[in-house]
């Protein structure tokens, strides 16, 4: 094959241009040739080739076999291809990348190669460390039910049996789930093992930050934020990205191995607060109140009364029947902002509309009725609904 003999720190910028052209082709490596590289031009390179391209000297190279383009392209070094056509259609191409450990579901009907299918992946996916299967969220926490399946120690990839031989101590850090998610350009640190995280709600954190400049706009002021159900806080981590968005913050859960994780999020975030301050006193001499605590209970504290200019619901399957204990930490006499996530399938969707505008029932003169709206499809029946809701609570 032709490839272009570079020098080594122009290698990734001659192989974006590279591959910035419709005829070049993936899947081949690049090749080391003492102190240059070997860019490969792939199966139908142009004999003349683009000014970009034409001051690099050509050199002709072996390349080994192609490396397949997705997982699957791995699986017949783990599975016979006949039990891959076999149920052809029905492999789990989704996963879930958090970090450096991905999660996969599999069909009950073919988790007897849960193992290679884990193995398949972990061959495709070079940088993680190790991989799950998911067997969905459970209880009220909403914490994931994970189980370990193959691992990469120091390149070697591992099978469940080869990591149960591991030492103990090694065992758990080659298998830990806490780990570092990128959304966007920011990080949040997560442990779905023990706490709430997902990617799914990311775009929407985008959204509530340009509805919360809104509000910010029609105050002229910082806004205090409420979200009783915040998990490790990612609503949070996109919020403080923006100067003077966030005065005081509400950030609970209850559940307490939410809170080591939200503590590092929000203090990445520059919010001063320790774990040792939040478990003596939720209330923070800053004014910010953070913790474990049972959203139901927020309003009976008078202190939280009338006190937020933004509320978040996430709590989707009870978001409805939550909503009313919590309006109450909207201020009064000021514009308030609501937003709210929900599952719900398509027919439930207008009833749901009519009873959201039964409990959010000030809207902001100019502001659109609330409604609920589809966002991604929850399973086959289902639908995650977001809804916004502007509203001015005046004093009576
Ligand atoms: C769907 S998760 C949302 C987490 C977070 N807002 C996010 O987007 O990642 C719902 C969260 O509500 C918490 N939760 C459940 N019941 C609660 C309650 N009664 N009061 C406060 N938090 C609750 C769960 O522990 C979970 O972290």
């Amino acid at each position: 094959m032709r490839h272009l003999r570079v020098p080594k720190q122009k290698t990734q910028s001659i192989l974006d241009c590279v591959n910035s052209f419709e005829w070049s082709s993936k899947g081949y490596r690049v090749l080391d040739d003492g102190e240059f590289k070997l860019v490969p031009l792939g199966d139908n390179p142009p004999d003349i080739l683009p000014k970009q391209l034409n001051g690099f000297e050509e050199k002709e190279a072996e390349q080994s076999e192609r490396l397949p383009q997705k997982w699957i392209g791995y699986l017949p070094q783990f599975i016979d291809e006949k039990i891959i056509s076999l149920h052809e259609g029905g492999w789990p191409n989704a996963q879930e990348p958090l970090g450096d450990i991905l999660l996969f579901k599999i069909e009950k009907h073919l988790e007897q190669y849960a193992q290679e299918v884990a193995l398949a992946k972990i061959t495709h996916h070079k940088k993680v460390r190790a991989v799950f299967r998911d067997h969905g969220v459970k209880g009220d926490f909403r914490i994931r039910e994970l189980e370990p399946l193959a691992a990469r120690l120091d390149g070697q990839i591992l099978t469940v049996d080869e990591i149960n031989l591991l030492s103990e101590p090694a065992r758990e850090k080659l298998l830990q789930t806490e780990t570092i998610v990128r959304e966007y350009n920011l990080y949040i640190k997560i442990n779905p093992r023990k706490a709430f995280f997902s990617h799914r709600l990311q775009s929407q954190r985008v959204h509530t930050v340009e509805s919360a400049i809104k509000l910010r706009e029609m105050l002229g002021r910082p806004l205090d934020v409420a979200d009783p159900y915040c998990g490790v806080g990612p609503a949070f981590t996109h919020l403080l990205q923006i100067d003077e968005l966030v005065g005081n913050l509400l950030a609970c859960d209850i559940n307490p191995d939410a809170m080591p994780l939200l503590v590092d999020n929000l203090t990445q975030n520059g919010i001063e607060v320790s774990l040792d301050e939040i478990n003596e006193k939720r209330f923070q001499k800053s004014g910010n109140y953070i913790g474990v605590r049972d959203a139901l209970t927020l309003t009976k504290d008078s202190e939280l009364v009338g006190k937020y200019d933004v509320l978040l619901v996430n709590l989707p399957h009870e978001t409805v029947t939550h909503l009313p204990h919590l309006i109450g930490l909207l201020k009064v006499g000021s514009p308030t902002l609501v937003r709210g996530w929900l599952i719900a399938s398509e027919e439930e969707i207008p009833n749901l509309t009519k009873e959201l505008q039964k409990i959010l029932p000030h809207p902001l003169d100019g502001s659109p009725i609330v409604e609920v709206e589809r966002r991604t499809q929850y399973n086959t029946t289902d639908w995650l609904c977001r809804f916004e809701s502007w509203q001015f609570i005046s004093f009576e």
